[in-house]
């Protein structure tokens, strides 16, 4: 079967776009940001997106690209009978692992979407934003509907295929988005104490850096909503054709990704303390955070509405990059129908998200990993350990195990000062962060932080 390709340049960088902007933006960003003490938080995960994010973005593209097959296949296809490919099936996992709580948390914002619709978020419901988000979160089987109704959505994207289904659906939604959030920004900051939340977020605490977490989840954080190291973007890579040209789309995206999650920042931060919320709050910080907002703003209960809808529309732009992973593995290994492949890989994605919620309600108490819950857990695995630990064999694969040419042909880029500035990115700057960075939270390197 031949491999299917994107219609235009424009509609890969759509679609790399639509899987990069998402959850991880707003929702993610806010609450890892706001736990991790603002403002030095910020500054790390810009570095990282800098040093590490954006060139290992472009080694990913160009593995799938030059590699031609999905996340396993790709690195079968350019190292034939070497290890390489299985860091395909640690990215199989953690698709897995990552859509079953991503599909819970888009969940919950169809769900505002819903009470926006019907009403009864119009007025604050009795008990207040959070109360109710809380007592969502907590209920056994609600949470449960909403995360089926949006795996179903996602699966019929992807099983109608990358160019119907996955190209044409960000034109419209994404500038949307980016407007919306712009105007939820410029509104927060007129709010009664904003100051303080802008302080937060601009106003670097450096002594949260002695926090040996702070490093990794500022890493994992700038991996997650760059959609790296997963395989995500190498898949998205390999439908790509030659003659297009990978560096500017990669830095464009970069920049993009991390100008959308500082907005939202500034839209949140105000609003956490006008509205007196704890920024350590966790994840359920922007769903309460948010409908405050909408209910102070003029027509907020369609802002409200609408910010939801486009929400949950870049969540599933996410998701279906997310779920494309496994089904492309499937669809080369077994043989599969997509249709089959999208359903299968979804359905137990859709499991894994029921534990999740679980994990909320009746099984609050279990915490596999320290005092993390389950939906934290997960998350720490395949965001803060897996993706890094992906990213990380990207960078050795295209530093040392391509030659230099191999890897500038495969990249295409023809400034030679940028192009080498690029590579000892890749081949020294990221493998030697990561691996610090790993080491430092697994507390060996102790002398690092006095
Ligand atoms: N980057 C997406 C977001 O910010 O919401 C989430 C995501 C997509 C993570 C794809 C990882 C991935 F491979």
């Amino acid at each position: 079967m031949a491999r299917e390709k994107w219609a235009s340049k424009i509609g890969f960088m759509l679609a790399a776009m639509g899987s990069a902007v998402g959850l991880g933006n707003i929702w993610r960003f806010s609450y890892v940001a706001g736990e991790n003490g603002g403002g030095a938080f910020l500054i790390l995960y810009l570095i990282f997106v800098l040093l590490i994010g954006i060139p290992v973005l472009l080694a990913e593209f160009s593995i799938g690209r030059q590699g031609q097959g999905d996340v396993v296949g790709a690195y079968q296809n350019l190292a034939p009978k070497k290890p390489w490919f299985v860091a395909g099936f640690m990215g199989i996992t953690s698709a897995f692992l990552i859509l079953g709580f991503y599909s819970v948390v888009a969940g919950w914002s169809l769900y505002y979407l819903w009470n926006y619709i019907n009403g009864t978020f119009w007025s604050l419901p009795e008990g207040g934003y959070e109360a109710t988000f809380g007592s969502l979160i907590s209920n056994n089987y609600t949470p449960l509907f909403w995360h089926a109704l949006f795996m179903v959505f996602t699966i019929l994207v992807v099983l109608t295929g990358v160019k119907k289904g996955i190209e044409k659906a960000n034109k419209i939604f994404m500038p949307a988005l980016a407007i919306m959030l712009i105007g939820l920004a410029l509104f927060s900051v007129t709010l009664d104490g904003a100051e303080k939340g802008l302080t937060f977020l601009f106003k670097p605490d450096w002594s949260i850096l002695n926090d040996p977490t702070v490093y990794l989840a500022a890493l994992g954080q700038a991996f997650f909503s760059l959609s790296l190291g997963m395989g995500s973007m190498m898949t998205y890579g390999s439908y790509l054709s030659k003659d297009e040209s990978l560096p500017s789309a990669t830095v464009g995206i970069g920049i993009m990704d991390s100008v959308f999650a500082i907005v939202a920042g500034v839209a949140i931060f105000p609003a956490v303390y006008a509205f007196g919320i704890s920024p350590s709050s966790g994840p359920s910080l922007v769903f309460i955070t948010l409908p405050g907002i909408f209910s102070e703003m003029p027509v907020g209960n369609i802002v409200g509405l609408v910010f939801f809808l486009l929400l949950s529309i870049a969540a599933l732009s996410s998701a279906i990059s997310i779920l494309e992973v496994p089904v492309a593995y499937f669809l080369r290994k077994f043989n599969w129908s997509r249709g089959f492949a999208s359903a299968f890989t979804g359905s137990i994605m859709f499991v894994i998200g029921i534990i999740v919620s679980l994990g909320m309600g009746m099984w609050a108490g279990v915490t596999p990993i320290g005092d993390k819950n389950i939906m934290d857990s997960i998350s720490f695995v395949a965001s803060d350990l897996l993706l890094p630990l992906g990213g990380l064999v990207i960078a050795l694969f295209v530093g040392w195990y391509w030659t230099k040419e191999q890897a500038f042909e495969a990249t295409d880029m023809h400034s030679n000062a940028i192009r080498n500035i690029w590579l000892g990115m890749v081949k020294y700057v990221a493998p030697i962060f990561i691996i610090i960075i790993f080491l430092q939270s697994a507390g060996v390197l102790g002398w690092l932080i006095p």
